[in-house]
C-alpha cells in the first residue's frame, strides 16, 4: 500500500485547479441507467470511487468509455443486480438502487456495511421506495427492491440525524419515471443533489425544488441521454482551504462556486483569515493568527461534516480552545487519535472534539482511515515539525484528484513511497 511522506514547514503559495465534485458524479453516473440512450458527463475526476462505480455500471451492462475528465455510458440493456465485491468497497454503490428500480422495476445491491465514520443505514432509502409502492426484502447481505409499478407519493425523508443526501438522491430518482407526482419531505438540499436534479431535467425529467427541503418531481414515460458538466468539489475546495489557513501566504482555488462552501468562509473569516471572491475563485491570504471557534456540523446550508476534521487539523495549533460538534455522524473522529500522536490536545466528550491549541506538532507515522481524516492527517503534516508518515493512503484517493501534486505545486514538500 502506498504511503505518503508530509515534511512540515513549507508555506504555500500560488492558485490550483479544483476537480470536479466526487459526491456529484457518483450519483450523476448513477442516473445513467434512467436511459437507454448516451449520456456524456464532464469533469468526472479521476478517483477510485468513480473507478468502481464505472466497473458497477459494466457490471449491468452499460457500455461506459472515458476520456481525461469526460465520461460516456449508453445503458442499452442493463442486469439488476450490482456485483458485492466492487459495492462492498464503496457506500455510494447505494444509489444504484433508484435508478434501476425506476428502469427495471427491481435491484439488488449489497446492504453497505458500516465504516470508520460509523454505521450508514439506508432505512430511509428504502422508505421513500415503499412510499412509491416498491416492496423490500434483505437475504444474505443484500437488499433486493422490487415493484410492479411505482405510484408518485408524498413521503417524508428526514431522519434523526437530518436529511440523507443520498437517500433523496435514491428517492428522486426513482420518482422520475413513475405514474403521477411525488413530494419528498425533509430533502436533502446539497448542491451535489442541485447537480442530480438538473441532470435529471436535461434527460427530460420534470424535477422542481431541488436545493431546497421539498422536492417535487412529476412522472414521465421516459428519459433520453444527455450532457453534462459535473459542479467542482467544495469539499476539495474546503480542503484546500484550511491547507492555505495552516502554511498558506496567499492561494487561490480556480473553478469553484464559492457558494456551495458559504459555511466553510464564513467559518476561516471568522477565525481571522481574509478570503477573496469572485464567481469561480476564491482567495485565502494566510496570515498564520487563527481565531479559535465552536463549531457544529449539519446538513446543508450547514457546516459540512466532510470539513470537520480538516478543522481539528487547523484548530490544533490555534490559540485558545475550540470545540467541535459532529450532528451528522457522531463517532466520526477517527483522526482524533491519529492528530494526539502527532501532539495535538483533544478531547473527545460523546459527539464533541474539544481542542486546546498546541504550540507546536511533531511528524509521526500515522494511519489514514476514512476519506476525509486522511486529508486532515496530511494537513497537520504540514505544519508539523518533520516527517508524517501518512499509510494507507488509498483511503485519499478515493476523493481527492492527486492531492499530493497538486499541494506539491503550491510549495508543499510530498513524497509518495510506492509500496
Ligand atoms: C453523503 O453520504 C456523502 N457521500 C458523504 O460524504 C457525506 O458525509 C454525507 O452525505 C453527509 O453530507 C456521497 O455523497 C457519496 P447521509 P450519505 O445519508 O448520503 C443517517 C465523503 O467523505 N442516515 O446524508 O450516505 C446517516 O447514518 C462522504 O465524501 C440514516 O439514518 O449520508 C447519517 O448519520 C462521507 N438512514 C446521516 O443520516 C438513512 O437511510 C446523514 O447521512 C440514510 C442516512
Amino acid at each position: 500500500m502506498d504511503k505518503i511522506l508530509v515534511h512540515g514547514g513549507p508555506r504555500l503559495s500560488g492558485s490550483v485547479r479544483i476537480s470536479g465534485s466526487k459526491n456529484s458524479a457518483l450519483p450523476i453516473l448513477a442516473a445513467t441507467l434512467l436511459t437507454r440512450e448516451q449520456c456524456v458527463i464532464h469533469h468526472v475526476p479521476d478517483l477510485s470511487d468513480v473507478h468502481y462505480m464505472l466497473q458497477i455500471l459494466t457490471h449491468l451492462g452499460a457500455e461506459v468509455e472515458r476520456a481525461s475528465g469526460t465520461v460516456t455510458v449508453q445503458a442499452g440493456k442493463i442486469t439488476t443486480n450490482a456485483p458485492y465485491d466492487i459495492v462492498r468497497k464503496m457506500r455510494a454503490s447505494v444509489c444504484v438502487l433508484g435508478p434501476l428500480l425506476s428502469r427495471a422495476k427491481e435491484a439488488t445491491v449489497s446492504l453497505p456495511g458500516g465504516c470508520v465514520i460509523g454505521d450508514r443505514p439506508i432505512d430511509l432509502h428504502l422508505k421513500g421506495f415503499e412510499s412509491l409502492g416498491a416492496s423490500y426484502r434483505v437475504e444474505a447481505g443484500n437488499v433486493k427492491v422490487f415493484a410492479s409499478r411505482l405510484n408518485g407519493a408524498v413521503c417524508n425523508l428526514r431522519g434523526k440525524f437530518g436529511s440523507t443526501v443520498l437517500g433523496t438522491d435514491n428517492v428522486m430518482m426513482a420518482a422520475v419515471l413513475a405514474e403521477g407526482t411525488t413530494v419528498i419531505e425533509g430533502a436533502a438540499a446539497e448542491p451535489e443533489v442541485v447537480d442530480l436534479a438538473n441532470f435529471l431535467n436535461a434527460m427530460g425529467a420534470k424535477v422542481e425544488g431541488a436545493g431546497t427541503r421539498r422536492i417535487i418531481v412529476e412522472g414521465v414515460a421516459e428519459l433520453h441521454g444527455a450532457e453534462h458538466a459535473v459542479i467542482p468539489d467544495r469539499i476539495e475546495a474546503g480542503t484546500f482551504l484550511v491547507a492555505a489557513a495552516i502554511s498558506g501566504d496567499q492561494v487561490t482555488l480556480q473553478r469553484v462556486a464559492p457558494s456551495h462552501l458559504q459555511s466553510v468562509i464564513d467559518a476561516l473569516r471568522k477565525a481571522g483569515f481574509l478570503i477573496h471572491t469572485t464567481e469561480t475563485s476564491l482567495t485565502l491570504h494566510g496570515n498564520g493568527a487563527s481565531k479559535s471557534l465552536e463549531l457544529a456540523t449539519e446538513p446543508y446550508p450547514g457546516f459540512p461534516t466532510d470539513m470537520q476534521a480538516q478543522m481539528c487539523a487547523l484548530f490544533s495549533r490555534t490559540d485558545g480552545i475550540s470545540v467541535i460538534t459532529e450532528n451528522v455522524f457522531p463517532q466520526r473522529f477517527m483522526h482524533v487519535s491519529e492528530l494526539k500522536r502527532m501532539g495535538a490536545a483533544i478531547q473527545l466528550e460523546g459527539a464533541t472534539a474539544v481542542i486546546q491549541g498546541v504550540e507546536r506538532l511533531s511528524g509521526a507515522p500515522v494511519m489514514a482511515s476514512d476519506l476525509r481524516a486522511s486529508a486532515a492527517l496530511v494537513l497537520a503534516g504540514l505544519q508539523a515539525d518533520g516527517v508524517t508518515e501518512v499509510n494507507r493512503v488509498y483511503h485519499i484517493d478515493r476523493g481527492y484528484e492527486q492531492i499530493d501534486e497538486k499541494l506539491n505545486a503550491l510549495g508543499a514538500q510530498i513524497e509518495r513511497v510506492k509500496a
